[in-house]
């Protein structure tokens, strides 16, 4: 990194995490169950009960991530919390607890940014049908009155759905969907109810919140074609619509991906639109794109007899017949959990996101899995992390010299906390969290050496060596 260059002013170097997935306190205090406390848990990982105890050490964390010199704290407020069945009370012990959140925040000298779902839709709602259900949008809508009202005035950045895409995607692999296997009219059914809801949400923060600011949070990743072949650039076109621009395109410029109306038209798929919602989806005007950037994906032409059995999950085995199909990267090393690292794919990624829709973007997400151990003095020597951290920034420097607007920088996360999928053992946190799947030990925090390199970094404004 050139030593001339500097971040923008007040850039938002912070720490992720999601409410289910670090909270614990599943049923306290008048919080109702989500789909993720009533999905069955994938083979050998824990239960989302306890998780990090973060419900009731909300304020050490806080005061840790200040320790570490965090200006942004990215957090998501449990739906079940604020309303435990979704559209129905409001729960004050739960209004409560996130003013407390945010108060932390604010106190400690650190921005407070919300995710508004993040993966947990009140379990009650997916009862009756949850995205598939036309009233789940209403519910959203009431929901995020609550958080405009509320915390509007004091929360400057809001961040409607989390990672959208996968949920639509890989939704049984995350426990977002509990109904499986629906046709794909249904899906794209549901995908069009969740960007209703969020075009809606948008409209009604800038309204009743014109202080803050609001954005959508998919988890975008650039598309490599496998070879020069044309067949294969095809292939990579397809995957970028299907997988990033259909969620953004309509999120930013309020219209559907043109390639991806045919797709469903053709499969007879096309998702049922009430009077008024196109316009509504036009009006919505997000201030920002918040994104989750893991690894890029390789794709090839879709081929007639492949056999799908890629791994599944967020960032790998997405084969949609007739249009692409995954092919292996050669040239990416690989986490201890298997997903690609592409430090200049993010680059790449930063860059195209930026061409297409020239807004501020917030990196919400980014981040590598490990088994970390905890040694016999308290430190934990995780270098690969601190490794993957300074690639990761480093490009995300380059993308804003070649003109990449950033708001900041948020990885996953802030703590150890459980995975969509795999339970306590992958590990992303700056601060160890002592348990294990089995065992809930005594939950204390320790600063992982990436803590402290982390700490330095931005300190240093955002150098390193
Ligand atoms: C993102 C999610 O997809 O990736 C997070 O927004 C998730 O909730 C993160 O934890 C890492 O994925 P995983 O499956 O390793 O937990």
């Amino acid at each position: 990194m050139t030593q001339t260059f500097k971040y923008p002013e007040n850039f938002l170097w912070g720490a992720s995490t999601s409410a289910y997935q670090c909270e614990g306190a599943w049923d306290e205090d008048g919080k109702g169950m989500s789909v993720q406390d009533a999905k069955v848990l994938p083979p050998n990982t824990c239960d989302f009960k306890v998780c990090s105890d973060h419900y009731h050490r909300y304020e050490e964390d806080i005061k840790l991530l200040a320790e570490m010199n965090a200006k942004a704290y990215r957090f998501s407020i449990a739906w079940s919390r604020i309303i435990p069945d979704g559209d129905g009370e409001i729960n004050p012990l739960g209004v409560e607890h996130y003013h407390k959140v945010i108060d932390c925040c604010i106190d400690n000298g650190i921005v407070p940014i919300v995710t508004m779902y993040h993966f947990d839709l009140p379990y009650e709602l997916e009862k009756k049908g949850g995205w598939s259900n036309h009233d789940t949008v209403d519910a959203f809508v009431k929901f995020a009155r609550v958080l405009f009202e509320e915390y509007g005035d004091k929360v400057p950045y809001f961040l409607t759905i989390n990672e959208q895409n996968v949920m639509i995607m890989r939704g049984s692999v995350i426990g977002t969907n509990l109904r499986g296997n629906n046709t794909l009219k249904d899906i794209f059914q549901q995908n069009h109810h969740m960007l209703v809801a969020q075009a809606k949400a948008m409209i009604l923060c800038h309204e009743i919140a014109p202080k803050a600011k609001i954005g959508p949070a998919p988890n975008i990743t650039g598309v490599y074609a496998k070879s020069c072949k044309p067949e294969d650039n095809l292939a990579r076109i397809n995957a970028e619509a299907y997988r990033n621009w259909l969620y953004l395109d309509m999120a930013v410029f309020g219209r559907y991906n043109t390639f991806f109306w045919k797709y469903l038209e053709k499969h007879d798929s096309l998702p049922e639109i009430r009077e008024g919602e196109m316009e509504i989806l036009k009006q919505a005007n997000p201030d920002f794109i918040a994104m989750n950037y893991y690894a890029t994906l390789t794709m090839q032409e879709s081929e007639e007899t492949y056999e799908d059995n890629e791994k599944k999950d967020q960032q790998s085995g997405y084969n949609v017949s007739g249009l692409f199909q995954p092919a292996k990267n050669e040239y990416l090393k690989k986490t201890p959990f298997g997903w690609g690292m592409d430090p200049l794919g993010f680059t790449i990624t930063l860059r195209q996101v930026y061409d297409r829709y020239q807004l501020p973007i917030l990196i919400s997400e980014n981040g590598i899995g490990m088994y970390d151990k905890l040694e016999e003095d308290g430190t934990i020597h995780d270098d690969g992390r601190i490794e993957y951290y300074a690639a990761h920034i480093k490009a995300m420097a380059d993308a804003i010299q070649d003109g990449v607007e950033m708001l900041g920088y948020c990885p996953w996360s802030a703590m150890d906390l459980i995975s969509t999928h795999e339970g306590f053992r992958k590990r992303y946190g700056f601060l160890y969290v002592n348990r294990t799947d089995e065992d809930l030990l005594d939950l204390k925090r320790y600063k992982k050496d990436s803590y402290y390199w982390f700490r330095d970094m931005i300190a240093n404004q955002g150098r390193f060596e």
